[in-house]
């Protein structure tokens, strides 16, 4: 099996790195187990090494399965050969829920360990739901100094090789640099042409933690996505140009900017075609085309603002990030 990229995350010498093209299983409206199980198994069977689920994704347990029967089927020799993430929910993010909370996706998954364990969103919610969007009556602000000493003690733990967050603005992400023992190691946040994340990517590269781009395709047909990276002119015009899909120019500009990235199809031709990217380049006048381009946020985030919790308008929730 032909192997792709990957990169060491900081100070991480003797750990596995991390394979640069993912597997999203974040699906909407919720497939079948057995729907999410075959696509998985497709997906390994296709190359892809990197599993990208969650507490709220209904994810877990199809994914374990399906690491299951790839090392029966021989995709796979064993659980080693995949970089397996998974993320806190809101309404497991306070300080005693974590460890149960991880405990608990160990047990979907049916894995002693997790390769990387991130904080879903900077939002804390009123515990025993997993649901989105959270009901904004529930909605609390986290303790963000406490619920990350917790995910240090997964990590300590052995639980989980690496900790990270995702949907932090750097403003949040320096908050949490300024009291960490462990440093995230990675985090994930919507990127694709027409969210591009340039000042985001900065911050994170001086302080050496790793962006995990999610929505590279800007999550067509989802509630939290829509056609306009899809849809988006200058992109089909490159398409054009170099006999790619529009898809195949979003993530191979992603992979060109030295970060990693989720994409997911649950149809087999399509991830394929998804991961035909390394052998060939965008242009310099592509990257400027590209670089052009009016930025849009897909996925703003809107389902956690609320008069009543802790960010009252999405300048609240990006601290300014977001024009
Ligand atoms: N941390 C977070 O808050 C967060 C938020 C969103 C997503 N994520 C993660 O990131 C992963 C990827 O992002 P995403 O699922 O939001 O969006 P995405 O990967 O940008 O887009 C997925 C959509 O694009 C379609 N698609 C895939 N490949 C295609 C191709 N080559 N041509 C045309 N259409 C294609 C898929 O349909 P088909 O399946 O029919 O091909 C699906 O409707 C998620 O699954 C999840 O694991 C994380």
């Amino acid at each position: 099996m032909k192997s792709f990229p990957e990169m060491l995350l900081c100070c991480s010498s003797d750990h596995k790195p991390i394979p640069l093209v993912g597997f999203g299983t974040a699906v909407y409206p919720l497939a079948s187990s057995e729907t999410m199980k075959q696509s998985i198994l497709h997906a390994i069977k296709h190359g892809y090494r990197h599993f990208d689920s969650a507490a709220l994704y209904q994810s877990e347990q199809p994914l374990g399965e399906s690491i299951v029967d790839a090392i029966r089927l021989g995709f796979i020799q064993s659980r080693q050969d995949l970089f397996i993430t998974s993320k806190l929910w809101c309404s497991d993010a306070h300080p005693h829920r974590v460890l149960p909370a991880l405990q608990n996706s160990l047990k979907n998954l049916g894995l002693e360990y997790l390769d990387m364990y991130l904080i879903h969103w900077p939002v804390s919610s009123k515990p025993g739901k997993y649901e989105f969007p959270v009901n904004k009556q529930e909605l609390l602000p986290m303790d963000f100094k406490s619920v990350w000493e917790a995910m240090e003690e997964c990590q300590n733990l052995g639980l989980t090789k690496f900790i990270g967050v995702s949907n932090f603005s750097c403003k949040k992400l320096q908050l949490l640099l300024a009291t960490a023992k462990i440093p995230p190691a990675v985090n994930q946040v919507e990127m694709n042409p027409l969210w591009q994340q340039k000042k985001l990517r900065e911050f994170c590269e001086k302080n050496g933690v790793h962006i995990t781009a999610y929505s590279p395709l800007g999550a067509k047909g989802t509630i939290w996505g829509s056609n306009q990276v899809m849809e988006c002119e200058v992109l089909k015009q490159i398409a054009k140009a170099r006999g790619k899909s529009v898809a195949q120019v979003c993530l191979r500009w992603v992979y060109e900017q030295g970060v990693s990235v989720l994409v997911k199809s649950f149809s087999e031709e399509r991830m394929k075609e998804n991961l035909h990217i390394f052998d060939w380049e965008l242009s310099a006048q592509d990257s400027e085309m590209i670089n052009q381009i009016s930025q849009y946020k897909g996925c703003a985030g809107v389902e956690f603002i609320s008069d009543e919790g802790p960010y009252k308008s999405l300048q609240d929730l990006w601290d300014g990030e977001i024009v």
